[in-house]
């Protein structure tokens, strides 16, 4: 499924795409091209009708340190602006169809960011969590401090942000960050059982229901509702929904087409 230097990526199971940050030597740092490579499997992704959820992880150790410093350290403020970060990042953020992290060791900084990007997150029991820029004299650059303000409230936000302290699996756990923890050596199978249950559910309903859950994070709820309601009324015209409406009351497997 190409080449690609910092990654690996796979199929292992139906409809399921897994890809593997793989730089250990820098404990899977996202420098700018890893970010690239996630990026551009993405949006093959987003068009392939195969691939229906996607499982990111770094392995049992390492999930992401955050952005490559070496790779920063000489970047002005106009070589940030005007960088290609952004640019993968919003091919991350935007992808159509659910991810699924298996976060294992340290997720810290752009590798926290990425984690909380994610839709689900599985993490392993040495899992953390942390966005530790304020060390470095910077704040989190992709999303981190906004989206951990709306994942776990305010006071942890604050507390990640401020201080640059991780947190581990246990309180990811409780702050819902992550959706379960378990062995590291398990969390990758569980995340890839978890996309491969949502492989086999109707892709349009699957789309309808990810873009229904980011739209209350950002919509007031009376728009969010109103707009939830536009697409149940639009899947009504899918085969899928006549098929498993249909299945139930056959009382037979259901056989979804994607239409
Ligand atoms: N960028 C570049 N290289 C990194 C890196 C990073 N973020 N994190 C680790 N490495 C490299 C180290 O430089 C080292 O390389 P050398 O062998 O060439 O010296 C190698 O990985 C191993 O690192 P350590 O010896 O430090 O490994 P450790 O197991 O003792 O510690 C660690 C692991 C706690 C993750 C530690 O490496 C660390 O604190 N890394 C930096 C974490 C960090 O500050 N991340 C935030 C980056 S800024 C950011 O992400 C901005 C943003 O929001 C977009």
């Amino acid at each position: 499924m190409g080449e690609f230097d910092d990654i690996a990526v796979s199929r292992p199971a139906d409809g399921v795409t897994l890809i593997v940050i793989a730089r250990p030597e820098a404990r899977n740092a996202l420098r700018t091209r890893t970010l690239a490579e996630i990026a551009a499997v993405l949006t093959a992704a987003a068009d392939d009708a195969a691939a229906r959820a996607v499982v990111i992880t770094g392995g049992v150790k390492h999930f992401a340190a955050g952005a490559d410093l070496k790779e920063m350290a000489p970047l002005d403020a106009i070589g940030v602006l005007t960088h290609e970060r952004p640019r993968h990042w919003r091919a991350i953020q935007s992808f159509p169809k659910p991810l699924v992290a298996a976060v294992c060791g340290y997720a810290l900084g752009a590798g926290c960011e990425l984690a909380l990007a994610c839709d689900l997150v599985v993490a392993g029991s040495n899992a953390q969590f942390g966005q530790p820029e304020i060390n470095l004299g910077m704040i989190p650059g992709a999303g981190g401090a906004a989206r951990l303000a709306r994942t776990c409230g305010k006071a942890l936000a604050m507390q990640m942000v401020l201080t640059g302290a991780p947190i581990d699996a246990r309180a990811a756990l409780a702050a819902g960050i992550a959706v379960e923890v378990d062995e590291p050596e398990s969390a990758i199978a569980r995340a890839i059982e978890i996309a491969s249950l949502i492989a086999s559910k109707p892709p349009l309903a699957v789309r309808a229901a990810k873009e229904a859950v980011l739209r209350a994070l950002e919509a007031p709820l009376s728009e969010a509702v109103a707009a939830d309601r536009q697409a149940f009324a639009l899947l009504a015209a899918s085969e899928d929904r006549r098929e498993g409406i249909a299945a139930f009351l056959e009382k037979r497997t259901p056989r979804f087409t994607g239409r």
